[in-house]
């Protein structure tokens, strides 16, 4: 199966003129651009073999939830793709658990396909207790889907540790195939038949894609610094189309 490349943009680039030339720079086939939120509209417009995804969502659909955005409204934009519980929300902003799983259950929902991330801080990997951490998010990020939306689900799982994320000092290949397969095992285990795509982030290049993209239990990336570059991502994608 096609390796899956997801681009997250994050707070990126400055303006609209710039995001439009990133878009029609990365409209590459197997790609998923995620753009600012005031950015779909424009990247969409470019895109004719790359799909869309967005960065977040909240649970609600409509009501008194300021600066919010629902997963109905991505969906008018085109969205296929949301990521979801992403480090950098979980700690800037304070998001938990809880939070995450009420954001997966709206994706779901609304037909959009969650990218559920999960990873550890440099203070638990070192304290070998990354496969707790990635066995609680994992647990608690899917407990508001019920048995039979959860057999049916087509998820993607992003296993992105944080002492890794935008440091230039990516995970060790055997480490996220080791945390690849403990992901699948782990819902495997829970007891649904849940088979999510599970994805490395964490400072891929277009240097390092080969070491991760070789081993076929890493079904794909989620590139941030690296998908910034129209010429890099291409290469990233080039890269994974070798498997
Ligand atoms: P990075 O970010 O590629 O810049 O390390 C990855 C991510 O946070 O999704």
């Amino acid at each position: 199966m096609a390796k899956l490349i997801i681009a997250n943009w994050k707070l990126n680039p400055a303006t609209e003129k710039e995001a439009e030339l990133l878009a029609s720079g990365s409209d590459i086939e197997g790609l998923v651009l995620c753009p600012p939120f005031v950015f779909l509209e424009k990247a969409s417009a470019e895109l004719k073999k790359a799909q869309l995804g967005a960065q977040d969502l909240f649970w609600e659909g409509v009501g008194p939830y300021t600066g919010e955005i629902s997963g109905g409204q991505l969906k008018e934009f085109g969205v296929k793709y949301v990521i979801i519980g992403h480090s950098e929300r979980r700690q800037n902003l304070g998001e938990t658990d809880e939070m995450v799983a009420k954001k997966i259950k709206a994706a779901v929902e609304k037909g959009l396909i969650p990218i559920l991330c999960v990873g550890e801080t440099k203070e638990e990997h070192d304290a070998g207790r990354a496969q707790e951490v990635v066995e609680r998010e994992l647990t608690i990020g899917l407990s508001q889907l019920t048995k039979s939306s959860i057999d049916q689900l087509t998820i993607v799982c992003a296993y992105e540790p944080i002492w890794a994320i935008g440091t230039g000092n990516p995970d060790t290949p055997e480490n996220a195939v080791a945390m690849a397969k403990f992901i699948k095992k782990t819902l495997v285990t829970s007891g649904h038949s849940l088979s999510p795509t599970v994805i490395y982030g964490g400072s891929v290049t277009s240097k390092n894609a080969n070491d991760f993209f070789k081993h076929s239990e890493i079904e794909g990336a989620l590139v941030g610094g690296a998908s910034l570059k129209a010429n890099e991502i291409k290469v990233i994608v080039d890269i994974s189309r070798r498997y």
